[in-house]
């Protein structure tokens, strides 16, 4: 089984000649599925950019949504529309509306999409906004003073479905991927080869999620878990315990690209 991991493609910043090398590079892989992390476009025409990689990649497409795809309207209607294209089209599959998928015998794939959620770093003293609070009408339509109690239920939802997955894996799970928009640890939230520091942490680390994921690979040494996330578009990797190493994606706008293959 390979797997191509591919993350933040951004793709209302593609032009066709980069998207038809996107395509090519990935088809090129000769793997058995994608995965893609997140930041796939904004709400306007995410629906019509899965139905495009799902005619022009003939593989199960995996993903999860970023905070840019529901940019221009809200977080439950773009769910409610990214979750009825993926019913009429087979080879998409969203993962935060799936439940445990069976990759390989023993090894399986979950996914939420997350949400820097405010529990990491100092969000009252953070000069740090982001267009995400413009952008998203769950954010722009509320008093600036609830956002924080946004952010963090955003990560509740996320960890409370993510634990909900993790715990219906069969006793004969020995592999778990989890694919997330939004980095789980300070220590996988990359910024040019350096973590963040507490200004940029509460708005790019999904602390909700990671404790989720800790917990479960402290209960279950015999699994080894793989967390596959992107948001911050500065790749690496982060080994949390023995068996939860997780990898971040980099990413340019304008310019999508494979981060790696996956192989079991
Ligand atoms: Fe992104
Ligand atoms: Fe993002």
């Amino acid at each position: 089984m390979r797997l191509v991991w591919t993350s933040d493609l951004h793709l209302n910043h593609v032009d066709l000649r980069a998207w038809d090398a996107w395509v090519a590079q990935v088809c090129r892989e000769g793997v058995d599925a994608v995965v893609v992390t997140g930041d796939i476009s904004e709400a306007e025409d995410v629906v019509f950019q899965l139905r495009r990689m799902a005619e022009s990649i003939s593989l199960p497409i995996y993903f999860v949504l970023g905070n840019h795809d529901f940019y221009g309207s809200s977080i439950g209607a773009t769910r409610r529309s990214v979750a009825s294209v993926t019913r009429d089209l087979p080879s998409l599959c969203y993962l935060t509306d799936a439940s445990t998928i069976e990759l390989t015998p023993g090894r399986y794939l979950v996914g939420e999409d997350g949400w820097g959620d405010g529990t990491e770093g100092d969000y009252e003293n953070s000069p740090v906004r982001l267009n995400d609070f413009v952008a998203i009408e769950d954010f722009r339509q509320v008093d600036p003073i609830s956002w924080p109690r946004l952010l963090r239920e955003q990560g509740a939802q996320s960890a409370d479905r993510l634990r909900q997955k993790l715990l219906a894996l069969p006793e004969s799970a020995r592999g778990v991927t989890v694919a997330t928009h939004v980095p789980p640890f300070r220590e996988s939230c990359w910024y040019e080869g350096r973590t963040t520091d507490d200004l940029w942490a509460p708005f790019f680390v999904c602390g909700q999620v990671g404790a989720v994921l800790k917990q479960f690979a402290g209960e279950h040494p015999a699994i080894e878990m793989t967390v596959l996330c992107g948001h911050t578009h500065h790749a690496g990797t982060a080994e949390m315990a023995p068996n939860l190493v997780v990898h971040t994606a980099a990413a340019e706008y304008g310019a999508p690209r494979v981060e790696r293959v996956l192989e079991w």
